[in-house]
């Protein structure tokens, strides 16, 4: 989930809804610290060695003190890691392993790594629910990702967003992301906040020919994810919303075909998506775009919207989905 940028001197980040840098920082929205880990130098750690793996240690020490001395209820950090098999007692759990997938950095992966206080975790059986249900609909045929545009619609890049594009994604998020009345968001949707994440994102949006905007889906490059001097394409495709009286037409999947087609995703190293596992709906919708999963980071951060499974906690999980190969787009 695309989380902000703005940081106070307690390394709390104000979230602006933009993906932000690698820095490891408590996320108070989301009651939980949250960052990359990195080598002494500031550079993005590589885990290839027993050396590499003392520094990880370090940094999940400063992490789990980190989130103490902010009460905090999760620790969530990644690693770009060579050889995930080194990391063991750590007192953080590998809840999923994304590989690069452009060739350029073979073998290297990207580790989620976790820990979650009780408190946070949503009842056992329904999580056992949760992942049956996500069984299910991983096993199920994949219809075509490169969606027909339904009838009455149209899809397009979101460049340049206007003051009322704005207004009209802000409206979208508030229907998307609300349950019983409230807005429940890993960041506050003001108008500042989305236009950043617009402008800072690969978003494709669908209008009904009156112009207004009805579904979306955004991509963000995380920022400073750098492998031998070389910053690395990672793209996490967020933000997936459709107005309740358009959905179950295909909008969403007919932006994500577009999303996956732009010469900048069919170029990235690895582009994912972390998706509400509770919401059937986006499991369908990211199977059938060819995403596979790598993964599930359990009760991971504040999120609203409808679900069809069960689920006690606002703070959700959500599953690692991640393409493992591009769909040539003609
Ligand atoms: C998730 C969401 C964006 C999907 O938008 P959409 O435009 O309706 O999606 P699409 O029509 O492209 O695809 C939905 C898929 O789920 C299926 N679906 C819809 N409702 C379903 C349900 N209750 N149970 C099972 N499948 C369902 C559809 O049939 C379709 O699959 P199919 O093409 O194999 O038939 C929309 O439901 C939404 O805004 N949800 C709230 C916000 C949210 O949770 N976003 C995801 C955050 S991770």
């Amino acid at each position: 989930m695309i989380v902000g940028n703005v940081i106070n001197s307690n390394r709390q980040i104000e979230n602006t809804g933009s993906v932000g840098g690698v820095e490891i920082l408590y996320d108070n929205t989301n009651q939980r610290v949250k960052g990359w880990i990195r080598n002494t130098d500031l550079s993005t750690l590589v885990l290839r060695d027993e050396h590499d793996l003392r520094r990880l240690e370090e940094e999940v020490l400063d992490a789990m003190a980190l989130c103490s001395s902010s009460n905090g209820t999760r620790v969530t950090l990644r690693v770009l890691a060579e050889n995930p098999g080194l990391i063991q007692n750590t007192g953080l759990s590998i809840e999923g392993i994304v590989p690069l997938t452009s060739g350029r950095y073979q073998g290297i992966s990207i580790v989620y790594l976790g820990w979650n206080d009780e408190s946070r975790l949503s009842r056992q059986e329904y999580f056992a629910e949760q992942q049956t249900a996500l069984n299910r609909v991983t096993s199920l045929e994949r219809r075509n990702s490169l969606r027909e545009v339904p009838a009455g619609y149209s899809i397009e890049e979101l460049v340049s967003p206007t003051p009322q594009d704005v207004s009209q994604v802000i409206d979208l998020m508030h229907e998307a992301y609300s349950r019983d009345g409230r807005l429940l968001m890993w960041y506050t949707p003001t108008h500042k906040a989305v236009r950043k994440v617009l402008n800072d994102s690969v978003c494709y949006i669908a209008r009904e020919y009156s112009g207004k905007i009805v579904s979306m889906t955004a991509a963000e490059r995380a920022e400073n994810v750098m492998i031998g001097g070389k910053n690395v394409a990672v793209y996490e495709a967020s933000d997936g919303a459709t107005l309740r009286e358009h959905r179950g037409k295909g909008l969403l999947q007919s932006c994500l075909a577009r999303l996956l087609c732009d010469p900048r995703i069919q170029k990235a190293d690895s582009i994912y998506a972390e998706a509400r596992i509770a919401h059937t709906p986006i499991l369908r919708a990211m199977h059938n775009a060819g995403f596979q999963n790598y993964g599930v980071i359990r009760n991971h951060c504040l999120i609203g919207g409808d679900r069809d499974l069960l689920e006690d906690q606002d703070i959700e999980t959500l599953v690692i989905f991640a393409l493992p190969r591009y769909e040539k787009c003609s």
